[in-house]
């Protein structure tokens, strides 16, 4: 796909994920777009792309705040008309029982991992229908499609997008707008830093997070609704969907202390 003249916005792109996805479509000649809340941080990763010669614009915004969400597009559908690639890829994990965490807890990783998603694309799809082009992309996890012990707030709010991704393709049919999902494994980024982590009783190494933004690079052009990174992975999810009562008990097993 040729990404010069298109315009990428892309949330929690002041790190991991996001920012080598940022990198990966300057690459190309995108105009990009960077969301987090971290202002300093997004203005780094606007310097690095520097070299690229492309045009970026860095927006602060909680993608968890309604208000700031309609309050960012607002300024970008002004500065852009629309844009052509969304990815709502903002998202965190407290790590901890269902019994240990807080309400507020729980609820804080739907209001960032779904809503945020949410806000983006209401806020931004009228723009991409009007013009019957554009391709949203939504960073899930395969936590998505197994329900983890001590994450399961986290998986909730991924099985959500999921879902709500999946319904959406459907409404979005001969409209010219798309939808892929991409969902990683485990993949080295900030992402563990949160200090529930500590209690984790595995390491958690293993993708790049330029491998994950090569995938979604791929996804900006795909007619796929989800794509597992990487594929192999594929098999694990289509062996829990047929046979969860062989495949539930052993991840269960393997995820539990
Ligand atoms: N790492 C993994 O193993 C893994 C696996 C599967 C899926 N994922 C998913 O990949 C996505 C990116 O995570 P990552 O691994 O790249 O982690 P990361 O390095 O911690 O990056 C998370 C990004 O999300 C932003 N963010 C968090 N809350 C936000 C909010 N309320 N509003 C706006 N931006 C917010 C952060 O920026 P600010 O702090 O500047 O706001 C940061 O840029 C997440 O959705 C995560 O669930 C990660």
């Amino acid at each position: 796909m040729d990404f010069k003249n298109k315009v990428v916005l892309i949330t929690g792109a002041s790190s991991g994920i996001g920012r080598e996805s940022a990198i990966e479509f300057a690459k190309l000649g995108a105009t990009i777009v960077l969301v987090s809340r971290r202002k300093g941080k997004l203005e780094q990763v606007a310097d690095e792309l520097k070299k690229f010669n492309v045009t970026t614009l860095v927006c602060q915004c909680d993608v968890s705040k309604k208000e700031e969400v309609k309050k960012m597009s607002k300024l970008v559908l002004e500065k852009f008309g629309s844009i052509d690639i969304l990815v709502n890829n903002a998202g965190f994990a407290i790590y901890g029982s269902v019994s240990d965490l807080s309400i507020d807890e729980i609820e804080s990783q739907m209001e960032t991992n779904y809503f945020g998603m949410i806000y983006c694309i209401k806020n931004f799809l009228p723009s991409m229908l009007d013009k019957k082009s554009g391709h949203i992309i939504n960073v899930a996890s395969v936590a998505a499609s197994f329900g983890l012990p001590r994450i399961a707030s986290y998986c909730a709010s991924k099985f959500a997008m999921l879902g709500f991704s999946e319904g959406l393709k459907h409404e979005l049919k001969n409209s010219g707008v798309g939808i892929t999902v991409v969902s990683p494994i485990m993949v080295k980024t900030n992402f563990f830093e949160h200090p529930s982590f500590e209690n984790m009783p595995f390491s958690p190494t293993s993708l790049s997070a330029k491998t994950v933004a090569k995938a979604i690079l791929k996804a900006a052009n795909s007619p796929r609704l989800e794509i597992i990174v990487p594929s192999v992975v594929r098999s694990a999810v289509w062996m829990k969907n047929t046979f969860p009562y062989f495949i539930n008990p052993i991840i269960g097993k393997s995820f539990k202390k």
